[in-house]
């Protein structure tokens, strides 16, 4: 039977540093230079989907107001071999919670394979795709909470 998976919210950034980088950016290096960006806002709060204690999914949300949404989401990552099993909806919805709490909207940069997850929580795409470099296509997505959409 797969192990069950656990979320812990508001852990520290080196917790999930090795999850994020691998799922979101397998071509860069392991160390310190990658991880730099996740300090950069003071107000990022870091969630982590572990299995047996051990970090293998993350996301991340923090106060960065664009596209009339005041929060945004970063670094939604999923381990390959736990895909599919809901694991990416569970971290999205925790910073939906994150978001309600605070009576503000969300929006994130959302590659391609991750437009569905976030198609099925409601949010909406705004604007036509764009590509970034090394990592391919994306589209912004943004959600509000109940009453507070436009
Ligand atoms: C995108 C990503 C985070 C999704 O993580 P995940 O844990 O697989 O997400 P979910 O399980 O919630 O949903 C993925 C699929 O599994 C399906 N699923 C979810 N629970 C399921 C279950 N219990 N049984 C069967 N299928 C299920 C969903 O319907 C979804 O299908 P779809 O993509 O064809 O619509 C993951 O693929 C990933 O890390 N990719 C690389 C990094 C990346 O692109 N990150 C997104 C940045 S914006």
């Amino acid at each position: 039977m797969a192990e069950a998976i656990t979320f812990d919210w508001d852990v520290p950034p080196g917790v999930i540093a090795d999850v994020r980088r691998r799922t979101l950016y397998p071509f860069k290096p392991a160390g310190p230079e990658t991880d730099a960006e996740m300090a950069d806002n003071p107000t990022t709060v870091f969630g982590a989907a572990l299995q047996a204690g051990t970090p293998v999914g993350c996301v991340a949300v923090l106060d960065e107001p664009n596209h009339d949404c005041a929060l945004r989401v970063r670094w939604l990552g999923v381990d390959d071999a736990v895909r599919g099993r809901g694991i990416g909806a569970r971290l999205v919805q925790a910073t939906q919670l994150c978001a309600a709490t605070r009576q503000l909207g969300l929006w994130a940069d959302v590659r391609v394979k991750a437009i569905p997850v976030y198609e099925r929580l409601d949010f909406e795409p705004l604007g036509d795709f764009f590509e970034l470099p090394d990592i391919g296509r994306h589209r912004v997505m943004r959600w509000w909470p109940s009453g507070l959409r436009p």
